[in-house]
């Protein structure tokens, strides 16, 4: 009997290289997560094109199109992704911070990758602090989103060394590699409840937010 695969969206803001991890990932027909969809904040972000490339739907709601009102454009974005059926979110290079309301309405079914192992490094500019702070480990972590930014429950690591002479680029790329692989090991663990993520597939056939 095939499995039935969870459907994922993955929401992005630039050149999409843990997106296009995932969409790899996902391929193989083992894997348990469906990506069904991709979509920016940002029309020009490169990833879009990768993914629509790569025959996944990708679509952008601009957020400047919204003002300042963020709660609209975060509604936009649950509408479509409750349109879409979606049961997982993966936030992957997602660069605005989110409101309580798109939290609240994902809470649970929302990941991250954060370029740093937190609870180090929250926030931006991580592999230039890493190397300002002298650490000799830096990495990466896959977590469920809270409310609070890069704070939610840890569902998977990586490490990388810090090489004498490494520049923040250095790290960057170091640290990459690492991202695209356990963003979608951690995705695939979740998605199959042994992160104690989701409920029983049975349960969660709809959309798991009716
Ligand atoms: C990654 O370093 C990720 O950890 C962070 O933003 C970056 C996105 O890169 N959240 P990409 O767009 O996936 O290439």
């Amino acid at each position: 009997m095939v499995a039935l695969k969870r459907r994922a969206a993955i929401m992005i803001s630039g050149r999409g290289s843990n997106m296009a991890a995932l969409v790899a990932a996902a391929r193989s027909p083992a894997f348990p997560v469906s990506i069904d969809l991709v979509l920016s904040n940002r029309p020009d972000a490169a990833g879009l094109a990768a993914a629509r490339c790569a025959g996944v739907r990708a679509e952008a709601i601009d957020h400047r199109e919204f003002g300042q009102d963020r709660t609209a454009h975060e509604s936009a974005i649950d509408a479509t992704l409750r349109a879409a059926h979606i049961e997982i979110v993966c936030l992957a290079g997602y660069m605005r911070l989110l409101t309580p309301f798109l939290v609240q309405a994902w809470q649970g079914h929302m990941l991250n990758i954060h370029p740093s192992l937190l609870p180090s490094f929250p926030g931006l500019k991580t592999h230039a602090r890493a190397l300002r702070a002298g650490v000799k480990l830096h990495g990466c972590t896959v977590h469920i989103v809270t409310q609070e930014a890069d704070a939610g429950p840890i569902l998977a690591q990586a490490a990388v060394p810090v090489l004498p002479g490494d520049s923040a680029d250095d790290l960057a790329r170091r640290v990459l590699h690492q991202e695209h692989s356990i963003y979608p090991a951690a995705v695939a663990a979740f998605a199959s409840g042994a992160t104690g993520g989701l409920p029983a597939a049975d349960a969660c056939l709809a959309n798991p937010l009716d």
